[in-house]
C-alpha cells in the first residue's frame, strides 16, 4: 500500500505553475522512445505533470497516463492542451490500482520510486497485466548510489534500484537494453546534477 499522504505531500511539490520536472521528457525517453512501433496504446504510470505523455502524444501514440496527484493531472492537461495533443488522464494511486489487463503495447514508468518495495511490487505485477503479449516495458530510475549524490528521488534507499533486483524480477522477460550510469541531468529544479540511474527495456514474453 502507498503511504496515505502521497497524493497530498505531491499535490503541495506541484503547487507551484512552474513544472517541477520541467516540460522536456526525461532524457532517456526521448532517446529510446524510436524502439515503439508507431500508434502504440501506451501507458504512462506516475506520469506526473504531463512530460512524458505529452512527448508520447506527440509522437503519434495512444496514451493513458495515471498519477496519484489530481494538481498534476490538472497541470499535465493543460501542457497537453498547449501543444495541442490528447490524453487520456486518470487519477489513481497505482499501489492499490485494478490494473487492465493486456491493454497495452507499452508501458512507460519514469522515476517512480515514491514506492517502497511492496508498492514497487504490486506495480511490477501491474505492468505484467496491463501489458499484452509482447508488449514493452520502458523503466527509468534512479539506482541506490543516488543516495550519496542527493540530486533527486527519495533519501530511502529500499526505494532505489539495484541491476540485480531489476534482473531478478524480470528474468521471465526478454531484456532488450539494461544500463546502469551515472550522469548529469537537468529536469526542472526537481532532478537536477550528478546522478545514478539505470534503464530497463524489456518485452513480457508471448
Ligand atoms: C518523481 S515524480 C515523477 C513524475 C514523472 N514520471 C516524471 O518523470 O516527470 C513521481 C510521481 O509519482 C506520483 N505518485 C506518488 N505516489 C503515487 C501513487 N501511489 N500512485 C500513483 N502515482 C503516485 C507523484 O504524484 C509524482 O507525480
Amino acid at each position: 500500500m502507498a503511504e496515505p499522504d502521497q497524493a497530498a505531500f505531491w499535490n503541495d511539490r506541484y503547487a507551484s505553475d512552474d513544472y517541477l520536472f520541467g516540460t522536456q521528457p526525461n532524457a532517456f525517453l526521448a532517446r529510446e522512445a524510436h524502439r515503439l512501433t508507431p500508434l502504440s496504446r501506451v501507458l504512462a504510470v506516475a506520469d506526473g505533470e504531463g512530460r512524458n505523455s505529452v512527448f508520447l502524444a506527440q509522437h503519434g501514440h495512444r496514451v493513458v497516463a495515471a498519477d496519484v496527484s489530481q494538481r498534476a493531472l490538472d497541470k499535465a492537461r493543460s501542457l497537453a492542451e498547449r501543444r495541442g495533443v490528447d490524453v487520456e488522464y486518470v487519477q489513481a494511486d497505482l499501489a492499490e490500482w485494478d490494473w487492465p489487463h493486456e491493454t497495452f503495447d507499452a508501458v512507460v514508468a519514469i522515476f517512480i520510486q515514491f514506492a517502497g518495495p511492496a508498492a514497487r511490487r504490486t506495480m511490477f505485477d501491474g505492468f505484467r497485466r496491463a501489458l499484452k503479449p509482447g508488449g514493452m516495458l520502458f523503466l527509468h530510475g534512479y539506482r541506490e548510489e543516488q543516495i550519496d549524490y542527493g540530486t533527486g528521488g527519495p533519501p530511502t534507499v529500499e526505494n532505489l534500484y539495484t541491476v540485480r533486483d531489476l534482473l531478478d524480477t524480470f528474468s521471465d522477460w526478454d531484456v532488450h537494453h539494461l544500463a546502469s550510469y551515472d550522469a548529469e541531468i537537468v529536469e526542472g529544479t526537481g532532478h537536477s546534477g550528478m546522478s545514478a540511474l539505470v534503464d530497463l527495456i524489456a518485452r513480457k514474453n508471448i
